[in-house]
């Protein structure tokens, strides 16, 4: 039993892969399945594309490691490309999605410091959040399921409802330093925050002189067929934080800011030892290549089309299996009728992965380079699940 050395923290499927190829994942006795998880929302270029494998090689072949204390060209390059892409001035490299997230919480709380007001350092953040693991983001997320038993939560973050308004603003204070929001909620199940709340969001920031910080892990680099969501909003944030697709399965993170939100950061307030390392910015570089390339984010757009509407198609079929379709793009969710987990497991027995959420979610997270006949497939793979279900319950009333 070798899991048996290993920390019991995760509940995992049976299931041994030890090959990808695109879209599909291959297991130690040759089966193939269809992976519309992405090792959730990860792996955006499919497994083993191979400019992102010759990128890795040729920078593995180089140099592995040298640290901040010295200059890396390719950390300075991926930096200028985003900044040049988004609405930020300035990146900082991290190696994962929290430590971007510590990252844009320390960020903002220095600037309101930096400018004379130390008190100044409560986050608003939302119900149903999820910002990572780390005892600050698990503060931020205000999820009880995951603070309990770690001590006091970290001081700071205020939460209010999902797109409550009016609690928001009741919530702001003379210590409020910013509001922390995922244009679209993973983890709690594909919500969606409406546009015209994202437009309020920006205008409450700029009336209160608060910082707009958008959680972008997920919804970045892509995902919903802009290269981040809140472009569809035309709302942009001051902070912002990525990670998951930029490294199209090579771990790193990264915080964006403007400028003026960045000023607080001066030389030794904050650092790391592998953030920007060579092999992540040789990978994250090959990422943008493809994902800003060509028709890139059009051809995410025309597939999400095919997925959304096989996946109506679906829900109006099986309306006591499936109670909704939601998500932007190829970040997809199925509420489901029937607890979401027998739906992964039944869409698992058909070979096609999917990743459980919150509000009884399962979310499909393709990588976004799948065609559209694969969607099709998936579609058809998904359907049988459903359908499976859907007999089952029938038994079950007659
Ligand atoms: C929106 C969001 N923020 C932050 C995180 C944390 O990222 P990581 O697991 O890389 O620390 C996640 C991970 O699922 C996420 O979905």
């Amino acid at each position: 039993m070798a899991e048996a050395a290993l920390f019991d923290t995760f509940a995992r499927a049976p299931l041994r892969f030890v090959r990808g190829e695109g879209v599909w994942l291959v297991t130690e006795s040759g089966e193939r399945y269809l992976d519309f998880g992405a090792g959730v929302a990860v792996t955006s270029c499919g497994h083993a594309h191979p400019h992102l494998v010759g990128a890795l090689k040729d920078q593995a072949d180089k140099v592995w490691h040298l640290s901040n204390l010295y200059e890396i060209p390719d950390q300075e390059r991926l930096a200028r490309r985003l900044v040049d892409a988004t609405f930020a001035d300035k990146v900082f490299f991290t190696n994962s999605g929290a430590e971007a997230l510590e990252c844009a919480i320390k960020t903002a709380r220095r600037y309101h410091y930096s400018k004379g007001h130390p008190e100044k350092f409560h986050i608003i953040t939302f119900e149903g959040a999820f910002h990572g693991r780390t005892i600050a983001t698990i503060a931020a997320g205000g999820q009880e399921k995951y603070l309990e038993g770690f001590g006091p939560k970290a001081q700071g973050f205020d939460q209010v409802p999902f797109g409550d308004l009016d609690a928001l603003k009741a919530a702001i204070t003379e210590n409020t330093a910013a509001i922390l929001i995922e244009p679209i909620q993973g983890e709690g199940g594909i919500r969606v925050v409406p546009k015209e709340l994202l437009k309020e969001l920006r205008a409450l920031c700029d009336s209160h002189g608060l910082l707009l910080m958008f959680d972008e892990v997920q919804t970045g680099v892509g995902r919903t067929g802009k290269f981040f969501a809140h472009e569809w909003s035309g709302v942009a944030p001051d902070i912002m934080a990525v990670a998951k697709g930029i490294g199209g399965g090579f771990p790193f993170g990264a915080c964006l800011a403007t400028a003026e939100a960045a000023s607080g950061m001066k030389p030794g307030v904050h650092g790391t030892t592998y953030g920007g390392n060579p092999l992540a910015m040789a990978v994250g570089n090959a990422v943008l290549d493809v994902v800003l390339g060509d028709g890139f984010l059009e051809h995410v757009r025309d597939v999400a089309l095919v997925f959304r509407q096989g996946l109506a198609a679906l829900k109006d079929r099986f309306p006591h299996v499936i109670e909704d379709i939601r998500g932007e793009g190829l970040m997809l969710g199925i509420k489901a009728r029937v607890p979401a987990g027998e739906l992964v497991t039944a869409m698992r027995e058909e070979h096609i992965l999917g990743v459980p959420a919150g509000d009884n979610v399962i979310r499909l997270l393709p990588p976004l380079v799948v065609t559209a006949e694969e969607a099709r497939e998936g579609i058809a793979r998904i359907e049988r699940a459903a359908e499976k279900l859907h007999n089952e319950q029938l038994k079950k009333s007659a």
